[in-house]
């Protein structure tokens, strides 16, 4: 039988950005708890070029040619065996299982939410790893209104959802970005300091009451300023730093709970505008190597999205 084929972004060796290319790539089929979903925009996050990289090769081994990409919005265009809970046509945003650096992309039903007709596609497909990834760090920190949160990393994609999601909460966020990123930082009500050797001193001199709990969100070495500073390890998270357990802090990674949930939240909160997500620059599929270069660069304020697809 013939097989239906979709023009998507792959690589077949580990590499550099060179190594993505645009191919004729089969149609991926839904299995059950599953939909396919004709794809709009497509988010870029890091974990998708370090695992280009083969950086990941040894915990997350791939089967190549690989397509990468987690976030996804789009039009469910064909139900798995047994789906009932949307239909074909519904527009969803969420985290794909077979790469939506696609035309076409499988996403498990727990995994989606429905698009909020005010949300743009491109902001749609900016969310879901951010905004899901906030609320898994957040979870174990035990946060209450009134207190201060310290974002390390707070004008990057998850940094800055995770400041806004927690100013919604009622908390006073301190966050480090760049200087040239320190207005952008005010624009969502974030206390911004410059991230570096003088990090805990910025801090202190702007944390009227201290600093109850830290969230390290750029992996770039702060973790000893953070623990510092809480004096609490218990309420230390790194996000991209491994050898956060070593220093007594958790290392959160993989998938919160109730993904579906907290994307519906999260829409719901964009609609209402509570939360804005910057969408830095879009790009075409066919230049996803030139949106893994700037990804790589380690200063993207806000998100990169692959649009319109
Ligand atoms: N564990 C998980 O489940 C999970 C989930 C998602 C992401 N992550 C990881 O979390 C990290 C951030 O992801 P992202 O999507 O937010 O990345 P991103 O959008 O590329 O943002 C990175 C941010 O880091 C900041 N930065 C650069 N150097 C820094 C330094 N020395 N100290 C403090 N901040 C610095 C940059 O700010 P300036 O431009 O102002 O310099 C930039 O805004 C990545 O390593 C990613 O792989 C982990």
């Amino acid at each position: 039988m013939h097989q239906r084929r979709c023009r998507a972004v792959a690589f077949s060796e580990y590499g550099t950005a060179d190594v993505l290319r645009m191919v004729d790539h089969a149609v991926p089929e839904p299995g059950p708890g599953q939909v396919r979903i004709a794809v709009r925009a497509a988010g870029v996050n890091p974990i998708d070029w370090k695992i280009r990289s083969g950086a990941m090769a040894d915990v997350m081994p791939l089967r190549l040619p690989a397509v990468p990409g987690v976030d996804v919005a789009g039009v469910v265009e064909h139900l798995g065996p047994g789906v009932t809970a949307l239909a074909v046509g519904d527009e969803v945003f969420g985290k794909a299982v077979s790469g939506s650096y696609a035309e076409l992309a499988v996403a498990n039903l727990d995994a989606l939410a429905a698009k909020p007709a005010a949300m743009s596609w491109e902001v749609a497909a900016a969310l879901p790893v951010a905004s899901t990834t906030a609320f898994h760090a957040f979870a174990p920190l035990g946060l209450s209104e009134g207190e201060t949160i310290l974002i390390d990393g707070a004008a990057g994609g998850v940094g800055s959802v995770a400041a806004q999601i927690a100013r919604h909460r009622g908390l006073t966020v301190i966050g480090t970005a760049s200087p040239h990123n320190h207005d952008y930082l005010r624009s969502l009500g974030v206390i911004p300091v410059a991230y570096g050797a003088g990090l805990a001193a910025g801090v202190r001199t702007v944390a009227a009451h201290g600093v109850d709990a830290a969230v390290d969100a750029a992996g770039q070495g702060s973790l000893r300023a953070l623990l510092e500073l809480t004096g609490n390890a218990d309420r230390v998270i790194s996000l991209a730093d491994p050898s956060a357990e070593s220093l007594g802090a958790r290392f959160v990674y993989g998938e919160p709970d109730d993904m579906s949930g907290i994307l519906t939240e999260v829409g719901a909160l964009v609609a209402a505008g509570a939360i804005t997500v910057l969408v830095a620059r879009t790009y075409p599929l066919a230049d996803a190597a030139a949106a893994h270069r700037d990804s790589q660069s380690g200063h993207v304020r806000g998100k990169l999205v692959l649009a319109p697809i």
